[in-house]
């Protein structure tokens, strides 16, 4: 956490001599400056200070229900449908059982891969001030009736997107549904309701060196400038867009951007900051929005980043140790994990704040951060066999950054379902 006041201005109050009265007053200009720029000021007071609504960028163009797509009503007062805490009820969850959901890759089917537990699905989130409304998927199918809903992004994004594809298939006949892959899009069809969900493959939004769904990992990362439009035609159109972007830019403190064309022989690469390449792809994001999106039709969701639980010390748990074998959250209400960074979470606040179409922020970190027992760990499908040392050590191969299906995901779902229909 940062000091409230920042260095820059206690430098300042050091070296000038100022009266008494011109010094409260410059303090107070201080505060107040501090207030509006800093929002770990939020800290020292508890709980955050409501001088924007935390969840919602936009709030004068969404009060009015009859002018906002899809919306039905208003969620009880001013809600903060993200901050909460875990309640378990194994009676009402899980939401669907895996072995119903055809849909979910075997990278994500805990109980078929061996999980011995499985409390991890049993449990619900409860906003203090309100209560979440209830999934209800035949009312989404038929708002969903002759429209087109994406996701787009990455990994964690096509987890949600299979979440939701789970709790809407049930309800339609076998003979009625498909789901076919094309390249980077994935689209989940619904025959009788005209509607598709869909999925597309962009782990950076922009364009880069790691767009082919199947092979993407490659050791070194470029990202190419202002490229949005190679992937951003695809979702033209949409009447319902979730993005999301964050994992993939984390690889250290820089990137490397290419100014030209991936196919031109001298290339222009030079690094960036990490937070500097997020914010130009967070800023090409917003401009796409404003150019191809009509608010009067189309809904814009961005799910902010997905935590990992990768250092069980983190939350004072056992040397060594990471998700692999924990099966209840961290009850520590206040903790957030370093993979998490603050720092992104403010570049994301400052470019959405400029967007002129709203852009609904679905802030599921915190809510995620205390799920250190929601993820795949070692019950996954694995690509390669292990190797004697590995399976000696099932910490050493656990993926603490991905999520068992059902799961968390399914309440990232259900708190779009709330600000889809209800602001
Ligand atoms: C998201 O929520 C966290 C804590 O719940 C908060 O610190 C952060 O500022 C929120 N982000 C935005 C952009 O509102
Ligand atoms: C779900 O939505 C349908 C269609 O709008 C409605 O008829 C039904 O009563 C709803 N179910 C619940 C449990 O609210
Ligand atoms: C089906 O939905 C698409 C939009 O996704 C629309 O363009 C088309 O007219 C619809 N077809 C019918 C038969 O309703
Ligand atoms: C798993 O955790 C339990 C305590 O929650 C502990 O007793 C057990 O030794 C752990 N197992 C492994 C393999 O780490």
């Amino acid at each position: 956490m940062k000091p409230p006041i920042s260095s820059s201005y206690s430098i300042l109050l050091r070296k000038t001599h100022l009266s008494p009265f011109l010094f409260t007053l410059l303090a107070f200009i201080i505060f107040f400056t501090a207030l509006y720029t800093n929002d770990d000021l939020n800290c020292f007071f508890g709980q955050p200070l409501h001088y924007f609504k935390p969840d919602q960028f936009k709030s004068t163009p969404e009060k009015d229900i009859n002018k906002v797509p899809f919306a039905i009503g208003s969620i009880e007062g001013e809600c903060d449908v993200f901050s909460g805490k875990w309640v378990r009820d194994g009676s009402i969850r899980p939401l669907y059982e895996e072995s119903e959901c055809p849909y979910i890759q075997p990278q994500l089917t805990c109980q078929a891969q061996g999980r011995p537990d499985k409390e991890y699905q049993s449990w619900r989130w409860q906003p203090h001030g309100c209560s979440l409304p209830s999934f209800n998927a035949t009312f989404m199918l038929e708002k969903l009736r002759g429209k087109r809903m994406m996701f787009v992004g990455d990994s964690l994004n096509r987890g949600q997107y299979v979440s939701m594809v789970c709790l809407l298939h049930r309800i339609i006949p076998e003979s009625a549904k498909t789901m076919q892959t094309f390249e980077s899009l994935t689209v989940f069809r619904a025959e009788e309701y005209n509607a598709t969900i869909e999925f597309y493959w962009a782990p950076f939004l922009l364009e880069s060196n790691s767009d082919n769904a199947v092979i993407h990992r490659v050791p070194d990362r470029i990202i190419r400038q202002g490229s949005i439009n190679t992937h951003g035609r695809h979702w033209k159109g949409a009447d319902i867009i979730v993005f999301n972007s964050y994992l993939w830019w984390m690889t250290g403190t820089k990137l490397k951007i290419l100014q030209g064309a991936f196919d031109e022989e001298r290339k222009e690469i030079v690094e960036m900051e990490t937070e500097d390449a997020y914010r130009m792809a967070m800023t090409s994001m917003v401009n796409w929005i404003h150019n191809n999106v009509n608010p009067q039709k189309t809904r814009v969701f961005f799910t902010s980043m997905s935590p990992y639980h990768e250092k069980s010390s983190e939350w004072g748990g056992e040397p060594n140790g990471n998700c692999y074998n924990q099966t209840t959250p961290i009850e520590d209400p206040t903790y957030w994990g370093i993979g998490s960074r603050r720092s992104i979470m403010q570049v994301i606040r400052e470019e959405f704040s400029k967007s002129k179409v709203p852009i609904t922020f679905l802030n599921i970190t915190q809510l995620s951060e205390y799920r250190k027992d929601a993820h795949t760990s070692i019950y996954k499908k694995q690509w390669n066999p292990l190797t004697p040392q590995q399976l000696a050590n099932p910490t050493s191969y656990a993926d603490c950054v991905h999520w068992c299906l059902p799961g968390l995901q399914d309440t990232w779902n259900e708190l779009l379902f709330s600000k889809l229909f209800y602001l």
